[in-house]
């Protein structure tokens, strides 16, 4: 099995020219099924999300193509609207195809994507506003069947929650709806301004992204573009944070600091010095790390579920004590097993976790259960005293390009066996 093997306590330094965002990389290749034509996507990360992605795209008789970052994709001669359980069940975000197949080919089956590490991840937001735009939805036992036999209709559809990946669904699919579409209490998100760039680019009429309320007007067509994908902001902030926990310093490049303020805030909070222009940060930290006020994770533009095991790794170092509150996901708090391991003192109470500072970790054999939990464990394992081994790395690599190489550059002692 995949492993990474640590030896702690190394002070990181250097300067990571920051990947291009998995959140945001996997619905614009999802929305190219859309166009109809040919589109060149720069700046896609190396993951394996990304090539499962380029995978469904061939299996629907696209092609698909790309090297060092740049992916091109013709769509012209899609031939299909199956997903199938092989594919939906490796990748859980490949949900985000089906507003884009619909609005495309009026049909789509595709295969539950089941739930995920996180815990159960349900659909109901995408499929209730695809129902109010005219869609026909039959959840069969093994799979879903959604028609449209007239084109979706514009309409008005308020989502209870502001979850990310039905937003994107419903504004892919309101592309070519007939009339106005209104989407309200929609996510925020930077990845969902991308998205809504990338499809203007192509001749979308799209207004409002990254505000509660989009609207979009639909078209009849629209044409292939090239479209530079957003830095990541949780791999920026991980790395930083990868200094912070080592008293160290680090720039990274290629990403928006108001993308990631709740945690460049935070992270200065705790004591770390921080520099910021357009798209660039640098942190220095003295190794001190002050315990962090209550974090509470919340949608865009509030603190990120995605960030807190990180923050949390940072906490069980820190001087005093945190406190964190986890409102998204079930299952965030993977790492608290591992890090527990490795001397931190962390007590759980559902979706309260409260960290005792001011401890030394030390190496110990520990195992990634899912992809920012074993971002956290990888952090915690650079701060410890001794050896440590990070198995489970697969989960780590869906969403960290070159993660041991960039930290081993940064002065890290990691090797990847
Ligand atoms: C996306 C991100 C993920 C991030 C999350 C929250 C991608 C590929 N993944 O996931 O990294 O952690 O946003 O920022 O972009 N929910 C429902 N019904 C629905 C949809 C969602 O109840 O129909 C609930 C979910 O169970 C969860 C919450 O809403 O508790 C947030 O989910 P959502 O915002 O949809 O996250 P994803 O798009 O799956």
């Amino acid at each position: 099995m995949d492993r990474y093997e640590i030896v702690g306590g190394q002070r990181l330094e250097g300067e990571i020219r920051i990947q291009g965002a998995k959140n945001s990389v996997l619905p614009i290749l999802a929305a190219t099924v859309l166009v109809g034509g040919r589109c060149t996507i720069h700046n896609c990360p190396a993951l394996s999300d990304t090539a499962l992605t380029v995978q469904i795209l061939r299996t629907l008789g696209c092609r698909a193509s790309g090297e060092q970052g740049s992916i091109v994709v013709d769509t012209t001669n899609l031939s299909s609207q199956e997903l199938s359980e092989a594919l939906t069940g490796k990748m859980r975000s490949s949900i985000v195809f089906l507003g884009p197949l619909l609005a495309r080919c009026g049909q789509v089956k595709i295969a539950y994507p089941g739930g995920c590490r996180l815990g159960p991840r349900p659909i109901d937001l995408h499929l209730q506003g695809l129902r109010q735009m005219g869609a026909i939805v039959q959840e069969r036992q093994q799979d879903l069947l959604c028609c449209a036999p007239q084109k979706l209709q514009g309409t008005r559809i308020t989502l209870s929650f502001p979850s990310v990946g039905a937003t994107e669904n419903l504004m892919m699919a309101a592309v070519f709806a007939k009339g106005k579409t209104t989407l309200c209490q929609v996510a925020r998100e930077p990845e969902i301004v991308d998205l809504a760039a990338f499809l203007n680019r192509c001749g979308a009429k799209i207004r409002g992204a990254g505000s509660s309320v989009i609207e979009i007007e639909g078209v009849t067509r629209l044409q292939g573009c090239e479209h530079t994908v957003m830095g990541d902001r949780i791999a920026a902030a991980t790395y930083l944070a990868a200094a912070a926990i080592t008293g160290g310093q680090a720039a990274v490049r290629g990403v928006d600091p108001h993308d990631l303020l709740t945690m460049l805030t935070l992270l200065q909070k705790s004591g770390s010095r921080i520099c910021r222009e357009k798209d660039w940060i640098f942190l220095k930290s003295d190794g001190r790390i002050q315990a962090f006020p209550p974090v509470e994770t919340a949608p865009y533009p509030g603190f990120p579920t995605d960030g807190l095991p990180i923050f949390l790794s940072l906490a069980a170092t820190a001087q005093g004590n945190s406190r964190f509150v986890e409102n998204i996901f079930e299952n965030r708090y993977s790492s608290i097993p591992g890090l527990q391991k490795m001397g931190a003192l962390i007590r759980r109470e559902g979706r309260v976790a409260l960290v005792e500072g001011s401890k030394q970790l030390h190496g110990a054999k520990v195992c990634a259960e899912d992809l920012r939990g074993g971002a956290g464990l990888v952090l915690a394992a650079l701060a410890a005293q001794g050896f440590s081994q990070v198995e489970g790395i697969q989960w780590i690599e869906r969403g960290y390009e070159h993660f041991s190489r960039n930290l081993a550059a940064m002065g890290a002692k990691i090797r990847r066996r």
